[in-house]
């Protein structure tokens, strides 16, 4: 965490609702604990996010496939996967206060009241199940699903026979998992509704370590790349007894949270246990004929999972700065350009309707390249203000010169630079500053 602010986490929620990144759900209901909506900002900061994440694992790879499976799944895939036995926390009573925890969380001790007296730990399924259709009971069970990964599992026979794809390669998915979390908190980091980028990369079994080290790094690069700084991150490889029932080798990228390391991805080397538990389970075959060597194998799986969520919150957590400037404290959130909302914002020096109408004119140029803002009303300075909390990278001032010169005044978040330039320089410019 930056050392300047150590109420950083209560600055980035304050400003996360007072300028429309993430509220609290159904607020006006008073809310509902722990899940959050996310406003005109956050929508596009995770959708960029989630963009960048398949840019770098699909896009810019020619051996990864994207999928998009149902969020609802019938309990024969989590009979499979483990999930209906294994995907529980141990949850314990305190005898005095009568709140409820995680076990593994709290050295024993009641974060609410200081008791040491529990009931005995019971193991709590972290699945939401509910029923398909109008009639509940048996047969109608489903499951909301607690992670994406089992859906590249199940459609890795689908994938394989329709791409012309072979080991190594990889299936790529991002969207909404579920999971009844004992304790959920700290803003975003940890809900019940949360978004996930999973890639499994399936390989011939003897290349699977050097596979598991590659996507290490790989991940690892992905949120320097972003622009959060190295000292903010780490790599910390599992101990034996911490590792997932399916894992045997489990390595988190951690993000230095105001509370200390937290995970934002796990990768891990899930051997053939998920592509053997559901070769099993369904009968249907689902290993690999080397047609080169004539062999027949089931993959092993090299998987890095990521929450898409906890990544928006750590790019917010580590972009917030303040600085001084001329005596007063600029605000300025600096995201990377890919990640930022907004990429330019518009803005015509007065409200005069001559100068409304040039600057709608620059903004008609700009919206077909770039996610832009348009804002007329309040001091340039002010306006400024508002664009570097919101991590917009660049501002287009519009004034009186612009209707005879045709140019604008171009300036730069980070370093406030000024430039002034045609508005027919405008496109490729900002092109190439924000590619
Ligand atoms: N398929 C493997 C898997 O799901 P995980 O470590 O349980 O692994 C992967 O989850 C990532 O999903 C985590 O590193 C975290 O970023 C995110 N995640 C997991 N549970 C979450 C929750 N309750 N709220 C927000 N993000 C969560």
């Amino acid at each position: 965490m930056p050392a300047e602010f150590p109420d950083l986490f209560d600055r980035v929620v304050n400003l996360s609702k007072r300028r429309g990144f993430v509220f609290p759900s159904a607020e006006i209901y008073g809310g509902f604990r722990s899940t959050y909506d996310y406003g005109p900002l956050g929508s596009l900061l995770l959708r960029n996010v989630k963009e960048q994440w398949i840019r770098s694992m699909v896009q810019e790879r020619d051996d990864v496939l994207l999928i998009d499976v149902a969020i609802l799944a019938p309990p024969a895939v989590f009979e499979a996967s483990g999930h209906l036995a294994n995907f529980t926390d141990p949850l314990v009573d305190c005898r005095k206060c009568n709140s409820r925890w995680r076990e593994d969380q709290i050295n024993g001790v009641c974060p609410t009241c200081g008791s040491t007296d529990f009931t005995e730990a019971r193991a709590f399924n972290l699945m939401f199940k509910t029923h398909a259709g109008p009639v509940e009971g048996a047969g109608a069970e489903v499951y909301l699903r607690p992670e994406t990964a089992q859906g590249m599992f199940v459609n890795f026979a689908n994938v394989l026979t329709t791409s012309r794809k072979k080991p190594p390669f990889g299936i790529a998915q991002v969207g909404k998992s579920f999971r009844n979390e004992i304790t959920p908190g700290n803003f975003v980091f940890r809900t019940r509704e949360f978004e996930q980028m999973e890639m499994e990369f399936f390989v011939p079994p003897a290349e699977a370590t050097q596979w598991y080290e590659y996507w290490i790094e790989q991940r690892y690069n992905w949120y320097v790349n972003l622009g959060i700084a190295e000292s903010l991150l780490r790599i910390r490889p599992h101990d034996a007894d911490e590792l997932s029932h399916y894992s045997s080798g489990t390595s988190d990228v951690e993000f230095s949270f105001p509370w200390g390391w937290g995970e934002l991805e796990g990768i891990a080397n899930r051997g053939d246990y998920d592509l053997t538990q559901h070769m099993k389970h369904s009968g249907v075959k689902l290993d690999y004929f080397d047609q080169v060597t004539n062999e027949r194998y089931t993959p092993y799986c090299i998987e890095p999972a990521a929450g898409a969520t906890r990544a928006m919150m750590a790019f917010l957590l580590a972009a917030y700065d303040e600085e001084d400037v001329k005596g007063e404290t600029r605000m300025v959130l600096r995201l990377h350009h890919r990640l930022a909302p907004y990429k330019v914002a518009v803005l015509p020096l007065s409200k005069k309707a001559e100068l409304s109408g040039k600057s709608r004119e620059v903004l008609k140029l700009l919206q077909p390249h770039f996610m832009c803002d348009y804002d007329e009303t309040q001091a340039i300075g002010k306006r400024y203000r508002r664009q570097d909390e919101i991590g917009t990278p660049f501002c287009i001032t519009v004034d009186f010169d612009s209707l005879e010169d045709n140019q604008v005044t171009l300036r730069e978040r980070d370093s406030m630079a000024q430039t002034r330039l045609p508005i027919s320089d405008l496109l490729p410019t900002l092109r190439e500053r924000l590619s």
